[in-house]
C-alpha cells in the first residue's frame, strides 16, 4: 500500500520559551523530527512533505538531503492549515496520506505499519489512531456515541467539564483518503476558543458527511506522548533511553544502571560487553563483544572492537579502537585516531589524528598528534609529538619496535626509525636512523662541596 506523508512542524512550541523551532529539539542527541520521520520510513511513499513555517530554514537545513519536500507555513493558523498548505506538493496524488504530528517522537514503526494496514482494511474514508491515558489533560478527547461510535474530537481548550473526563485521546495520527482530506481542509472553519482551523474538525465533517471514520485505538499508549514542554522533552527522553537499554539487555549487554546510562538509538553492542554506569554513547557507535565501557565515558561516532577496555572518565570521539585494546583512565581519543589491536593508551594521553600500531603502549601522560606510530612501539611517559609550528600541522612517523624515552619532544616533521631509541628529556629535531640512539641532552655536571646557603637569621 502506498502513502503521502505529512509531517507536521510550523508550530513555534510557544511553551518551550526557545528560539529553537520545536521539532529540532534533540533527543538522545537527535532531533525530535527524526524520530517521526523514522517511524513512516518503513512504508511504501509517493513522496514525504514537512510542513515548516517557524524556523524553515533550520528545519530544512538539517534534513537537507533526506529526499524530503518542504511545504511553508507562513502564519500558523492551526494544524488543518498546516495540512492545506501541503495541498500543492500532493497536487497530482490520489491515494491515502498519513498525517503526522512532528512532536510525537515515541511513536513506533510497528504502530504506524499496523494503523495504515487497518486503515486500508476499513475502507474508510478516515482513521485516526487514539488511546486511552491516565492523565489526558491537553490533548484532545475522542468523543463517542451512546453506541461508540466516534463523533468528533474536542480540543482540551473548547471541551466542556464532561468532556474533559473523556480519556481517550487523539494521538494526532490519521490516515486520510486525499480527495475527501482537501475537501473536508476547505470546509473548516476557526470557530473555537484558539481561533484555529483544527486538523481534528475532519473528522466532524466526515461524519456529516455520512462517511464512516474509523478510530483507532493502541494499547501502545506511551508511544503518543506529544512534547509541548520541556519536562515533556526530559520524559520523552527517558523513554525513548530505557527503550534502547532495554532492547540492549534482550540482546545480552549488560548495563549495570539503566538509569544513569545514555545511548542513543542507532548505537550497535555486542554480547556480555558490560556498561558501567554514567556512560554516554553516542551518535554512530559500534562496540564490539566481551568489552567493559565505564564507568564515566563518553563516547561518539566511534568504533570499538572486542575485548576492549575502556575505563574511567575517556573522552572518544571519531575514533577506532581494534580488539583487546585497553584505553584510560582518562584519555581523550580525537577524531581520526585509529588504534590496532593490542594496544595500550594509558592515563592522561591525548591522542588525535593518529595511528597506534598493533601492541603499541602510550601508557602515560603525552600528547600524540598527527603521528604514525608502528607496531611494538613504546612511548614513554611524558612524551609529546611537537606538531604545530605556530603555522601549519607536521607530521611524527614512529616506526615498529622504536623506544621513545620519557619526557622526548618529537619536533615535527620527524621520523624516528625501526627499533631506534630516543634518550629520555631529549627534544629530537632531527630523523633518528633505523636501529640507533638519539640522546639531545646537556651532559650532567656534579659540584664538589656545594652545599645550599644556610638562611641568615633575622636576629
Ligand atoms: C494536537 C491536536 C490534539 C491532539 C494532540 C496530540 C489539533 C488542533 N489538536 O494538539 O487533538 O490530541 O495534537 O499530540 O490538531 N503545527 C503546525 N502549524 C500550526 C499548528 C501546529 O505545523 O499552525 C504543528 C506543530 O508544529 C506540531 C503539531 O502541528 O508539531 C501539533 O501542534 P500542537 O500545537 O502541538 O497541537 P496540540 O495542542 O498538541
Ligand atoms: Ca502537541
Amino acid at each position: 500500500m502506498q502513502v503521502a506523508v505529512i509531517i507536521l512542524a510550523a508550530g513555534k512550541g510557544k511553551r518551550m520559551h526557545s528560539e529553537l523551532p520545536k521539532v529540532l529539539h534533540r533527543i538522545l542527541g537527535r532531533s525530535m523530527l527524526s524520530y517521526v520521520l523514522d517511524a513512516a520510513s518503513e512504508l511504501k511513499t509517493f513522496r514525504t512533505v514537512v510542513v515548516t513555517g517557524h524556523g524553515s530554514s533550520q528545519v530544512k537545513e538539517q534534513l537537507n538531503g533526506k529526499g524530503l519536500r518542504f511545504a511553508y507555513q507562513g502564519e500558523q493558523l492551526g494544524t488543518g492549515h498546516a495540512v492545506l498548505c501541503a495541498r500543492k506538493l500532493l497536487a497530482n496524488y490520489q491515494g491515502d496520506v498519513l498525517i503526522i504530528n512532528g512532536d510525537t517522537p515515541l511513536i513506533c514503526k510497528e504502530t504506524i505499519n499496523d494503523f495504515t494496514t487497518r486503515h486500508k482494511d476499513s475502507k474508510s474514508v478516515l482513521s485516526i489512531l487514539s488511546t486511552v491515558l491516565d492523565e489526558p489533560e491537553g490533548y484532545g478527547r475522542i468523543s463517542r456515541s451512546s453506541r461508540g461510535d466516534i463523533k468528533k474530537v474536542v480540543e482540551e481548550k473548547d471541551a466542556t467539564a464532561k468532556e474533559k473526563q473523556i480519556s481517550e485521546i487523539n494521538a494526532g495520527v490519521y490516515c486520510v483518503d486525499s480527495a475527501f482530506l482537501w475537501n473536508a481542509l476547505e470546509n473548516l472553519n476557526p470557530n473555537n476558543v484558539q481561533h484555529e482551523y483544527y486538523l481534528p474538525d475532519i473528522v466532524d465533517f466526515a461524519i456529516n458527511s455520512g462517511e464512516n471514520v474509523n478510530a483507532v485505538m493502541t494499547r501502545h499508549s506511551d508511544e503518543v506522548l506529544g512534547v509541548n514542554t520541556r519536562a515533556e522533552l526530559a520524559a520523552v527522553e527517558t523513554k525513548l533511553r530505557n527503550r534502547k537499554n532495554n532492547r540492549l539487555m534482550d540482546g545480552g549487554v549488560t548495563i549495570i544502571d539503566p538509569s544513569s546510562t545514555y545511548i542513543t538509538p542507532d548505537v550497535r553492542i555486542g554480547v556480555d560487553t558490560v556498561i558501567y554506569p554514567n556512560a554516554h554513547i553516542l551518535g554512530d557507535c559500534s562496540i564490539g563483544w566481551g568489552c567493559e565501557i565505564g564507568p564515566s565515558v563518553w563516547i561518539e561516532d566511534s568504533v570499538i572492537g572486542h575485548n576492549v577496555l575502556i575505563r574511567f572518565n575517556c573522552h572518544i570521539v571519531k575514533a577506532s579502537i581494534s580488539n583487546y585494546v585497553s584505553v584510560g583512565p582518562f584519555a581523550n581519543l580525537r577524531p581520526e585516531t585509529v588504534v590496532h589491536s593490542k594496544a595500550k593508551i594509558g592515563s592522561f594521553v591525548e591522542i588525535k589524528k593518529s595511528n597506534i600500531g598493533h601492541g603499541s603502549k602510550v601508557p602515560h601522560l603525552s600528547y600524540v598528534g598527527d603521528a604514525s606510530v608502528g607496531e611494538g612501539v613504546n612511548i614513554g611517559a611524558g612524551t609529546i609529538t611537537c606538531n604545530y609550528d605556530g603555522f601549519s600541522k607536521h607530521k611524527t612517523v614512529i616506526d615498529d619496535n622504536a623506544f621513545i624515552g620519557s619526557d622526548t619532544m618529537l619536533v615535527a616533521p620527524v621520523r624516528v626509525g625501526k627499533g631506534a631509541t630516543t634518550g629520555a628529556g631529549s627534544t629530537i629535531t632531527k630523523d633518528v636512523p633505523e636501529g640507533s640512539l638519539a640522546v639531545e641532552r646537556s651532559k650532567q655536571v656534579e659540584i664538589k662541596g656545594w652545599s645550599r646557603k644556610p638562611k641568615k637569621s633575622k636576629a
